[in-house]
């Protein structure tokens, strides 16, 4: 049932404030001071002790998968590698016994993940499972796993199971922090209270539709378009390009902003939309010279920045507010107005948004 919405993606995207509550409902403490992730509460000693972790999923689940590598390394110190489902089970790769597998899918039945969970099995690692789909294929696989709890994503284009997954990671890396003791119990509550708040934040950016939507009618003629960020919003940035262009055909990129000048930039002209995501991080300084960089070959840029930004707002073309949050939390808020401008941009150019062309919602094939 699609409860008033003309499609699916657009009531998973409304979804959100709720899905993300229910992802980290349960697993954190009344006073907000710890978490909790009962699935693998058994197998925590061993994930605590990790050499190494190594995150194996495809398309979205794979950029959810980078988003955690930045999380892990940052807050738990353990080295991550991120791979291609596809990929890692065709080489031959290096895994050692205290490596930590973290295998992320939605469906929990992606051929190319289960295939490499059962390759990997013979290492002897730890294989834990993100998955979203309760008593699926990979969640049976794998040694232990926390589930996503988004609820049934009907829509091709994964939005709501997106920002779960994003949240179960986030959750593992605080605790694993906190586990390690690289971060204070202040900094760790800190960061459980940011958490808490994000439902609200997007709900705010739902408010704000009819206006995105607004800057998707300028664009819905492009014929390509390039999606930038960097540290943990790089991934952001190639989920908003892959959202772009499964559902709507545009051709579209994403790249570490810092990477453009070693190649994109010169597709920049006047007709190239060029999605920034700008909010006010560490990497701020730098950012705002990237857009710079854009709009000195006349790209059209559009920038999702930090409520009140008052720098980028005087460069860009377009300026998508999102509320202030801790920089560890900032990919599930910028996410938000990339799948709805992506979701209007499709509508506006007649394509059917929940089932794209040669597209399946499970891949169980290879
Ligand atoms: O069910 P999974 O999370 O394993 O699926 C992985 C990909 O097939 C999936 O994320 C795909 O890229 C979506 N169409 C993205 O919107």
């Amino acid at each position: 049932d699609k409860c008033g919405y003309e499609h699916f993606m657009l009531k998973e995207i409304h979804e959100q404030p709720h899905t993300i509550s229910d992802t980290f409902r349960g697993r954190i403490s009344m006073d907000q001071s710890n978490l909790f992730l009962g699935g693998i509460t058994d197998v925590l000693p061993r994930l605590v002790q990790a050499r190494r972790i190594i995150i194996i999923a495809c398309g979205t689940s794979w950029h959810a998968g980078l988003v955690g590598e930045y999380l892990f390394e940052e807050y738990a110190r353990i080295p991550v590698e991120v791979e291609y489902a596809s990929e890692f089970r065709y080489r031959n790769p290096v895994i050692y016994a205290d490596d930590v597998i973290i295998a992320i899918s939605q469906s929990g039945e992606t051929a190319d993940t289960l295939a490499a969970i059962k390759m990997a099995k013979e290492s002897g690692a730890l294989i834990l499972g993100v998955c979203n789909v309760a008593g699926s294929s990979i969640a049976r696989e794998t040694d232990a796993g926390v589930y996503t709890h988004a609820g049934i994503e009907i829509g091709v284009a994964s939005t709501k199971a997106f920002t779960s997954q994003v949240t179960v990671l986030m959750m593992m890396a605080f605790l694993l922090g906190k586990k390690r003791n690289l971060i204070s119990q202040e900094a760790y509550e800190e960061l459980i209270a940011g958490l808490t708040q994000i439902p609200d934040k997007i709900q705010e950016i739902l408010s704000d539709e009819q206006y995105i939507k607004g800057i998707g009618e300028t664009y819905k003629d492009a014929t390509n378009a390039l999606y930038l960020g960097r540290g943990n919003l790089y991934p952001v940035a190639l989920e908003g390009a892959l959202k772009l262009k499964e559902i709507s055909y545009i051709h579209a990129e994403g790249y570490p902003a810092a990477e453009m000048k070693h190649g994109p930039i010169a597709l920049i002209d006047e007709n190239m939309p060029v999605f920034i995501i700008a909010t006010k991080d560490k990497s701020y300084e730098k950012i705002v010279s990237n857009i710079q960089e854009v709009k000195a070959r006349n790209g059209k840029v559009i920038a999702v920045v930090t409520k009140g930004d008052d720098v980028i707002v005087k460069m860009a073309d377009h300026v998508i507010e999102v509320p202030e949050c801790h920089e560890a939390l900032a990919p599930l808020v910028t996410i938000i107005p990339l799948q709805i401008i992506s979701y209007y941009i499709a509508v506006l150019r007649g394509c059917n948004v929940d089932q794209p062309r040669n597209l399946a919602k499970s891949v169980t094939v290879e």
